[in-house]
């Protein structure tokens, strides 16, 4: 088959992306591995900048994102056995949404479905071929296991972090990346909050998030070794961990029904773009979770992304593609810089000296105690302005 645009992934950015590009009259083809429930039962993400959820209204999804999301307008730093509020509202006169991911995925799929859009779930991209040509192919196989080919005139990868599409466009010469030598454990419990806001806490014993859902069920996170095996603990002993993560603070407890692992990895792809093959959201860059900025950069990137494929497909005017990769990257390393930052401000080494932590305290103090400070995580957690480029 054929159309204009071939989606590889039907994540919040392909979703969003094929939205838009439905509203401009360009088609498209979207295709996942995944099936239609397990996309929309994934817990992943929770956080969605102010303009985040601006973006899905403005493209017409039909989002429930302002009747079943919870509006936050600070988060607490917590160090040294006290909280210290970040008052996004007062500092910057926006805030965010507590809205997770699967029902950011479920508010795209009943708005897209019905409309007609294609997208094809269980349908795995096992390569590209013709990355440089004016007709790129997506080759997949289906539900039943045949093979078949997409031809487009633009391919999307917005295939996640083990993207076929960038394995495509740029082999082995994967990116810049970092690793760290932790990862969260996460679990969902039903309980009623802890606190009215999130709670992000720099302890002796190590980091820990204190994160929300709803009335009745929290999510919450502590850093942990990236080799444990979370089924190892009971309730009891992950209680008496999240506890003493928060020192000063008393932790309402629940049954614990979800527990996951999420690994930790700035990564950078090193090209965006190549001829009529495009990356976007995890295929091009990972961010950790600290900050909560992994799928916002992802909207971001297509937002930009599609002005300029309506800019290419429509009007023949590459100028605005040609910038994308640029442009993009402006607001992916001061992501990559804040998810850094973030994470290595509150979490704690495993070779770390008392020097470190002292310093570390002391970093907090910096943001805590000036308004400049502050300011800065409140722009960079609440969402920069966005770029368009051209
Ligand atoms: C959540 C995850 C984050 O990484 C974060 O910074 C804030 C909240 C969450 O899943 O609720």
């Amino acid at each position: 088959v054929h159309t204009r645009v071939a989606i590889v992934g039907a994540g919040p950015a392909g979703l969003l992306l094929a939205q838009l590009l439905r509203g401009a009259g360009i088609d498209s083809i979207v295709v996942d591995s995944r099936s239609r429930d397990e996309i929309e039962q994934t817990i992943r993400a929770g956080i969605l900048e102010e303009g985040t959820v601006e973006a899905l209204v403005a493209a017409g999804v039909d989002t429930h994102a302002h009747q079943v999301g919870m509006r936050h307008d600070g988060i607490e730093l917590r160090f040294d056995g006290a909280g210290h509020r970040i008052d996004f509202a007062d500092l910057v006169g926006r805030g965010v949404w507590l809205y997770p991911q699967h029902l950011v995925l479920q508010d795209l799929l009943a708005t897209l479905v019905p409309a007609g859009a294609d997208i094809r779930f269980e349908t795995t991209a096992v390569r590209v071929d013709d990355v440089d040509g004016e007709r790129p192919r997506v080759v997949v196989t289906g539900p039943d296991g045949a093979e078949s080919e997409i031809a487009a005139e633009i391919v999307i990868g917005a295939d996640g972090s083990h993207s076929v599409v960038r394995r495509a466009m740029s082999g082995s010469r994967a990116g810049l990346y970092r690793e760290y030598p932790f990862a969260w454990f996460g679990i969902l419990c039903e309980a009623p909050p802890s606190a009215p806001e999130l709670i992000y806490s720099n302890s002796p014993n190590g980091f820990a998030l204190i994160s929300q859902r709803s009335d009745t069920v929290q999510r919450m996170y502590f850093q942990c070794d990236p080799d444990v095996d979370p089924a190892s603990y009971t309730q009891e002993q992950l209680w008496e961990i999240l506890q003493s993560r928060v020192p000063g603070t008393t932790l309402h407890e629940g049954p614990i029904f979800q527990r996951d692992m999420l690994q930790f990895r700035s990564f950078v792809a090193r090209e965006l773009r190549r001829g009529r093959v495009v990356l976007v959201g995890d295929a091009a860059h990972t961010v950790p979770p600290t900050g909560a900025k992994g799928m916002n950069l992802a909207i971001a990137d297509v937002l930009l992304l599609h002005g300029a494929l309506r800019a290419f497909l429509l009007e023949n005017d590459p100028r605005l593609l040609d910038g994308y990769e640029q442009t993009a990257l402006h607001r992916i390393w001061k992501a990559q810089n804040f998810s850094w930052w973030m994470t290595s401000m509150l979490h704690q080494m495993p070779e770390a000296s008392d020097f470190d932590r002292m310093r570390q305290l002391g970093e907090l103090r910096s943001v805590t105690d000036s308004r400049a400070g502050r300011t800065y995580l409140a722009e960079a957690y609440t969402g920069w302005p966005l770029e368009l480029g051209g």
